[in-house]
């Protein structure tokens, strides 16, 4: 089988592919055209459109990373070739500790005790309860349901949701819009892990932001096209003194780099880290890459992403 790698340090991938999955031919994608040309497999992380153009006879696409917006978004992607994306690989355990490293943030004053620092001032505030402080998580798939139930060994009750309805040990799961709108009005750190489809798009708006308790926070580790900012920028107010919403922390934004002339940038209550808190890890990246490719070339079946839902 030949197969089409294009990802950054993609000589690296290869060799370890190659490990993996020997008698296979594994072209980088800075290769000649005539030998990137019509490979049986493309794994990759935001491909260039021409770059699928190229190719006239894929049997499938790995997407080297959890969410699929940008592949299904590519103008270049060919109709009715199976996608399959990485499902946690090792993203859930990081995204995890980032959104412990949030949840601390505010549970534990950090946010305001920064402040204070600046204004050379001693004073204690009082902790509450990591069994007061109720975390929501929106998003339910592999990565989301791992870092719920993470927060929840924390000690945090956690209310999940997702569009369809789940059942999950030690989270309290909701569903649809109704169920939205009960985890929105008791959580006090909202963590966002959904997928960028249609439906999610500025999920996060005014009414949402407005339903959840006055003082609560919002952690944002999934995709910037969830939040609407204008409606987040109002919510968190001006100023360091605290609005509706306590802060916010983003790792994800509808334009990246998030363009210098951005107000998040500047906001005394904004933390702003360039998507980085779910790095792919290699080696289960490269297990799940091959584990792939062998069942495809074998028939058997794939877990293939739903185009129509957008994961
Ligand atoms: C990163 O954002 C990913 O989708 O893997």
């Amino acid at each position: 089988m030949r197969v089409l790698l294009h990802i950054d340090d993609a000589e690296t991938w290869r060799d370890a592919l190659a490990e993996r999955l020997p008698g296979a031919e594994i072209i980088t994608s800075d290769a000649p055209a005539e030998a990137r040309r019509d490979v049986d497999y493309l794994a990759a992380w935001k491909p260039p459109a021409e770059l699928l153009r190229e190719q006239t006879r894929l049997k499938g696409i790995v997407n080297l990373g959890a969410g699929v917006d940008a592949l299904l978004g590519n103008p270049g992607l060919p109709e009715g070739v199976p996608i399959v994306k990485l499902r946690d690989a090792g993203m859930a355990e990081l995204i995890g500790d980032y959104v412990r490293y949030g949840i601390l943030h505010f549970q534990r004053d950090f946010d305001r005790y920064r402040r204070q620092q600046a204004h050379r001032a001693w004073r204690e505030h009082a902790v509450t309860d990591k069994r007061d402080w109720p975390v929501g998580v929106l998003g339910l798939g592999a990565i989301g349901a791992r870092v719920a139930a993470t927060i929840a060994a924390d000690g945090f009750p956690v209310h999940g949701w997702s569009r369809s309805p789940k059942s999950l040990d030690t989270i309290s799961c909701h569903h649809g819009d109704a169920g939205l709108d009960a985890l929105l009005g008791r959580v006090r750190t909202l963590v966002l892990l959904l997928p960028d489809t249609r439906e999610t798009r500025h999920l996060i708006d005014e009414r949402a932001l407005a339903a959840l308790p006055e003082g609560a926070s919002l952690i944002n580790p999934g995709r910037g096209t969830l939040i609407d900012e204008q409606a987040l920028l109002a919510a968190l107010g001006e100023g360091e003194s605290e609005g509706r919403l306590r802060g916010a922390i983003l790792d994800a934004f509808p334009t990246e780099p998030l363009p210098a002339d951005s107000p998040l940038w500047s906001h005394p209550r904004v933390w702003v880290t360039p998507h980085m808190a779910g790095p792919t890890p290699l080696g289960e990246a490269l297990d799940q890459v091959a584990e792939t490719l062998r069942a495809f070339e074998a028939g058997e079946p794939v877990d293939t992403v739903d185009p129509g839902a957008g994961y």
